[in-house]
């Protein structure tokens, strides 16, 4: 019985995870290393503006991952010629350019898919599409320098559309400030803790027991992160809540382990 089902269970599963693996390389693979008319050119464009664009995208994680021009504004980077290399090629505020502001998520949603469904889910993305009012994902992290904010940075942000002067929910930037520099701590906590595991050799039981909570708190962390660009602050503070607990955990099982060490 056993035998005659398996080979049909191992090529199902051999077959959803080539499906996935072509999923996954799909949009990346879209960009080769190699010669690229766009950089070039553009590299040393005479107007100043155009240089910088350049600059910003030069110093960006895509570029080290060679997610290049092309990929974002369409054209040919195989034609010297700025015409030819152009064709598809829009300025941002043309509804047609792949660029245009509706379109923006979406076309970072290839590659972040993650963040992208979550961000489909937030009443950001409905003003965003229905009234233009909701900030895209270049209003946080850039058009191509890509940055990663972090707490220090994001209030900042978030007040550019939140403040006390327009009243409209001025508390949201402190709240992300928070929340992302308790995702900091956090994880700063769960790597002493680990140390502390790895350092103490304590009775076997507890230090499983601590180990537990610590895997559990660690998964828990990276679900909240992932969790972030829903906007759903309050449901995210009381998740980190429940990181903390498991961090406590971990520490009274390490705690118990040393009381009771010979
Ligand atoms: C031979 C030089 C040259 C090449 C090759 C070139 N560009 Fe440009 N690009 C320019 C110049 C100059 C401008 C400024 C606007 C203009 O003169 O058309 C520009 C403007 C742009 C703009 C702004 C759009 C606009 O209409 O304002 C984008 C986006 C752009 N280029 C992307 C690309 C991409 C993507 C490629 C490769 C597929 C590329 N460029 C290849 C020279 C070039
Ligand atoms: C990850 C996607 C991405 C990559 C890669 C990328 N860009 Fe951009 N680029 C954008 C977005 C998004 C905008 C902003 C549009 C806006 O301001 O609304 C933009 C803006 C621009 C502008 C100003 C366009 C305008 O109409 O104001 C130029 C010029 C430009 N990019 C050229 C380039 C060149 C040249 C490269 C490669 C060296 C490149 N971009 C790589 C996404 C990208
Ligand atoms: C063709 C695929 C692709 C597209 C399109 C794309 N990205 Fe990325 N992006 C990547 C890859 C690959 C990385 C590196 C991921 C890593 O190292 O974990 C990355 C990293 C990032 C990071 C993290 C930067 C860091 O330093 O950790 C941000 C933020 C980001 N992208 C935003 C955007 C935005 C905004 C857009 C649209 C304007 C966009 N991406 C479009 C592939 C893409
Ligand atoms: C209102 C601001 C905002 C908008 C809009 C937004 N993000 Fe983010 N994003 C953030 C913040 C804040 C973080 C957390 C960064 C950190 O770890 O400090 C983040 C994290 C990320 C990361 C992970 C970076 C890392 O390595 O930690 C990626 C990738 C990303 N965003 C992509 C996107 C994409 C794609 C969109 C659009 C679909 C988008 N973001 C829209 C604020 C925003
Ligand atoms: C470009 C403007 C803009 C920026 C930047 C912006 N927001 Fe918003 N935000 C809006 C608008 C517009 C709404 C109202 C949506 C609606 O009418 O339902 C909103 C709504 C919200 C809501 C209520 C969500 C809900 O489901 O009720 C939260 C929370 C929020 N924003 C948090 C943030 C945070 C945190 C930041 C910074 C990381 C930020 N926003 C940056 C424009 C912005």
């Amino acid at each position: 019985m056993h035998d005659s089902s398996a080979p049909v269970i191992s090529i199902t599963f051999r077959h959803s995870c080539l499906t996935l693996l072509a999923l996954c390389l799909m949009p990346v693979a879209v960009a080769v290393a190699g010669a690229n008319s766009c950089i070039d050119c553009h590299a040393f464009a005479a107007s100043r503006s155009l240089q910088a664009s350049h600059v910003d995208w030069d110093g960006s994680i895509h570029a080290r991952r060679h997610v290049a021009c092309e990929v974002c504004h369409a054209g040919n980077p195989l034609e010297a010629d700025k015409g030819k290399a152009h064709q598809g090629v829009y300025g941002a505020l043309d509804p047609r350019s792949t660029v245009y502001y509706t379109k923006i998520p979406g076309l970072c949603g290839q590659c972040h898919v993650r963040e992208f469904s979550d961000f489909q889910s937030s009443s950001h993305y409905r003003v965003l599409t229905s009234q233009g009012t909701g900030p895209d994902c270049i209003a946080c992290h850039d058009a191509m320098a890509t940055k990663v904010i972090g707490a220090e940075a994001v209030e900042r942000l978030c007040h550019v559309c939140h403040n006390p002067g327009n009243k409209h929910l001025p508390e949201v930037g402190a709240l992300a400030r928070n929340i992302l520099s308790r995702m900091e701590g956090i994880g700063r906590k769960i790597a002493l803790t680990q140390e502390r595991h790895d350092r103490e050799s304590l009775q076997g039981l507890q230090q499983d027991k601590a180990m537990g909570f610590l895997n559990l708190a660690s998964r828990e962390l990276h679900a909240s992160k992932d969790f972030w660009h829903t906007f759903q602050l309050q449901q995210m503070a009381s998740r980190l809540d429940g990181v903390d607990r498991l961090i406590q955990q971990a520490q009274d099982a390490l705690d118990d382990g040393r009381a009771g060490a010979p």
